[in-house]
């Protein structure tokens, strides 16, 4: 087992793992204020395994108030090194239909007004980090393993386009993002990726495919949603129980 716990940004779903025993609750100030919840410390099919609510224990709070710094921060002062971020996810590539999983290996930023540095200080001054690989291939390379191991499609790659929200897309914006590159757009990617690199954290994306992307088919948006949600939960679900960290 490795020493050094794995992180990983998660909803209230992820919380719930079948092998993830919460040994401690930690409240971690943080120099950029409050992170979305405690830090819920435990162990996951024998490694250990840090979580965070990035939605707060309630689901209470929305993509764009996020306090992306303070999360990750939390998870660094712990001693996590390496994090899975779990975050849901439009479809724009027909391959990516509702149900699917995908580890993206690259990111296009559409968000604006969010705090997206740690680097804005006289304590902190700037460093303009190396983002062309925006996610660590060996974290990549350990969810891909772990969903073969544990049977589960996953696909591996893809550009993930972060938009603002709180709203969905107009069809139009969607077009725009296809022939941008985008395969799958999501609300939480960015910042977050960004933070982490500026943290020296390891750190990658699985992304839950719950909808095809406004104007991509598949009926209504919510209603797509509520009928995959849970499908991709248990996906994850099996993929993080048969995680396997490399002990270094
Ligand atoms: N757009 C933006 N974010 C999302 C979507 C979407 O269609 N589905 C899940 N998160």
């Amino acid at each position: 087992m490795s020493a050094v716990p794995i992180g990983i940004v998660g909803g209230t779903g992820i919380s719930h793992l079948k092998e993830f025993q919460v040994e401690r609750r930690r409240v971690v100030p943080t120099p950029y204020g409050e992170p979305s919840a405690p830090v819920l410390e435990g162990r996951l099919g024998g490694q250990l395994a840090c979580l965070i609510a990035r939605h707060g224990s309630g689901h209470t709070i929305p993509p764009h108030r996020v306090n992306y710094r303070a999360n990750l921060w939390a998870l660094k002062h712990i001693g996590v090194r390496q994090v899975v971020a779990v975050c849901s996810v439009g479809g724009i590539d027909p391959d990516l239909a509702p149900g699917e999983l995908a580890v993206p290996d690259q990111v296009i930023d559409y968000t604006w007004g969010r705090p997206s540095t740690i680097h804005e200080s006289l304590e902190n001054p700037v460093v303009h980090v190396e983002f062309a690989e925006p996610f660590s291939q060996s974290v990549r390379s350990l969810m891909l393993r772990s969903a073969e191991r544990s049977g589960v499609r996953i696909i591996d790659g893809g550009v993930y386009g972060a938009t603002q929200g709180p709203r969905l897309e107009t069809s139009a914006e969607i077009e725009r993002m296809r022939r941008d590159g985008c395969d799958m757009v999501g609300m939480t990617g960015m910042p977050e990726a960004v933070i982490a690199r500026e943290l020296e954290l390891e750190y990658a994306t699985c992304a839950l495919v719950i909808n095809r992307a406004a104007g991509c088919g598949g009926g209504g948006i919510h209603d797509q949603i509520e009928a995959h949600v849970a499908a991709c939960m248990d996906k994850v679900r099996a993929v993080f129980d048969s995680l396997q960290i490399p002990v270094d």
